[in-house]
């Protein structure tokens, strides 16, 4: 299993043919390539594997070989050797088709009764729009590139994200995959869970007994996820973004995989199935904090044009390139969850999600309660001026990037003569602790993919459970229209509005 650590630092031991289905894109180019290159300059790939690279553009195998080299050599996270690159992009091939037509599963096929150069164990990886995942599955299957779970070589399929638009068809889609594929032969990808500190929430909860105890509803005052990014609009993708939006492009699948792993129960093992079962248990319990209206719980958001942090010139998001200029779509979505469930029953769940914010950063916070009786003050500086004020909170942060590491915030008494307390940081950097630059999640999730563990993908009744969590967002946006903040923020005042009644507010630092 993944989560046992070692398996994905092992060499995957028979044979494969890997086929990137869209592997002209930038998907392609930035990530997957890059991280298979790794797995192979650690040995971690089998000795016989292929490598194709199927679009409609006309390219031949040498042509392609050289792309992929120079995206190696401009994208990877370690030093590319020029003569390991050479010797991998051996391994690739490409397939010119139009994946919208059967003829191109038939050319396929095809070239696979090579099995010497084609291995028949097949990882097919749809990185893709999501409008042709259930094209490329059905044709995959009836032109017979797919074997039945169970066959003598396996056939798994990796699908991208985004996985439906909303409930319905979330569920529609699953419906279309299982027709032809069965749910373990399935692995969709949500790239947080490859992140390490976010695979290191699960160790951190359930491999410690301190802090367990104090997960719940007794000791934790709230807890708020922030992903926060500084960019607008990346070149090429606003007629995507536009599409989906934060909600759709961010909480649905990132944020509430990280509500899951901090709140989820512990699993009785480290099985795949054990621990989705746990994630779907509490996404379950999980809905928005409606008093009366549903504004009381979400607060959505559109940044405006300005300057950056900088003072260099931005656009808002409606001058954007391929966005609607009367565009209603979101870039910042904040929202206030509640857990019916017994640990976690009135504590208040915030997430945050924004674009041009103030700064790049992706967190969980959970905040405790203060202690019962007041018997310190606390004091705050700001470089000489040091204030007194009432004391803080301790504060549990998993910080998931950049500085990828886990922080508790404590009160100590501040070094003099008057006893006074002071908010101190207890820490644990990986950087500070490993000097190892920290795998890419796409490297850590191709591997668990040829390896056949499934556990940091989602599954389908995950998937429905988290559109189920949005979708009252998704009726409702009408009444929910997005407010205008200014670049170089975080996002608008209207959203602390959605911490009435709780001790706290947006982490903005
Ligand atoms: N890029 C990212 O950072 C990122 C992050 C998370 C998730 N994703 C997801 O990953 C997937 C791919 O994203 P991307 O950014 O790589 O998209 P992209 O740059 O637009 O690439 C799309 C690829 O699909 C191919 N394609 C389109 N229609 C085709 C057809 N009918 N037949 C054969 N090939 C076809 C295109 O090649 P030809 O034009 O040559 O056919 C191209 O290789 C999407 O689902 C996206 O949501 C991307």
């Amino acid at each position: 299993m993944a989560l046992h650590g070692i398996i994905g630092e092992s060499r995957v031991d028979n044979p494969v043919t890997i086929v990137i289905f869209g592997a002209t894109g930038d998907l392609t180019h930035r990530k997957l390539i890059p991280a298979l290159f790794i797995a192979y300059a650690q040995g971690l790939l089998p000795s016989a594997f292929t490598i194709v690279g199927f679009a409609r553009r006309d390219y031949d195998d040498e042509t392609f070989r050289g792309m992929m080299g120079d995206s190696i050599k401009e994208f990877s996270r370690l030093p590319a050797d020029e003569e390991a690159v050479a010797r991998f992009v051996q391994h690739i091939r490409y397939h010119q088709g139009d994946i919208s037509s059967f003829d191109a599963y038939a050319d396929l096929k095809a070239k696979f009764d090579d099995t010497e150069t084609y291995p028949e164990n097949r990882l097919y990886y749809l990185s893709i729009i999501p409008s042709l995942f259930e094209t490329a599955v059905e044709y995959l299957k009836t032109s017979g590139l797919v074997n039945n779970p169970g066959a003598e070589h396996w056939s798994r399929v990796v699908i991208e994200k985004p996985f439906g638009r909303d409930l319905a068809s979330a569920t529609a889609l699953n419906a279309a995959l299982l027709k032809y594929l069965d749910e373990s032969q399935i692995y969709r990808i949500d790239h947080y869970l490859g992140k390490e500190t976010v695979q290191n929430i699960l160790s951190f909860r359930f491999a410690n007994a301190i802090f367990e105890p104090v997960f719940n509803r007794s000791y934790v005052d709230h807890i708020q996820i922030t992903a926060a990014e500084t960019v607008g609009m990346e070149k090429g993708r606003g007629g995507y973004y536009d599409e989906y939006g934060a909600l759709r492009d961010m909480v649905t699948n990132h944020l509430l995989q990280l509500l899951c792993l901090v709140t989820m129960e512990a699993p009785g093992d480290l099985s795949a199935e054990s621990i989705r079962n746990e994630k779907v248990k509490v996404l379950n319990a999980t809905s928005l904090d409606i008093r009366e209206e549903i504004s009381d719980a979400v607060c959505r958001g559109q940044y405006s044009g300005g300057t950056d942090k900088n003072g260099k010139p931005v656009k808002g998001y409606l001058q954007e390139e391929r966005i609607d200029p009367s565009s209603k779509t979101e870039t910042f979505a904040a929202l206030r969850l509640s857990i019916n469930n017994w640990r976690w029953a009135d504590v208040p769940i915030l997430l945050r999600t924004g674009k041009r914010m103030a700064k790049k950063t992706t967190e969980i916070a959970v905040q405790f309660k203060v202690p019962p009786l007041q018997l310190f003050q606390q004091v705050e500086c700001e470089g000489d001026v040091c204030d007194i004020t009432h004391i803080k909170p301790n504060t549990l942060i998993f910080q998931i990037q950049p500085n990828e590491g886990i922080f508790l915030q404590v009160g100590t008494k501040r070094p003099g003569m008057r006893f006074v307390v002071e908010n101190v940081k207890m820490d644990f950097s990986y950087s500070g602790t490993w000097n190892k630059s920290l795998p890419e999640a796409y490297e850590r999730l191709l591997l668990d993919a040829l390896h056949g563990d499934s556990t940091l993908f989602t599954r389908s009744d995950e998937v429905e459970a988290e559109w189920r969590v949005i979708q009252p967002i998704l009726d409702n946006l009408e009444k929910l229209k997005p407010y205008s903040y200014p670049p170089n923020a975080w996002g608008m005042p209207e959203s602390n509005w959605l911490f009435h009644g709780v001790k706290g507010a947006w982490r903005n630092r």
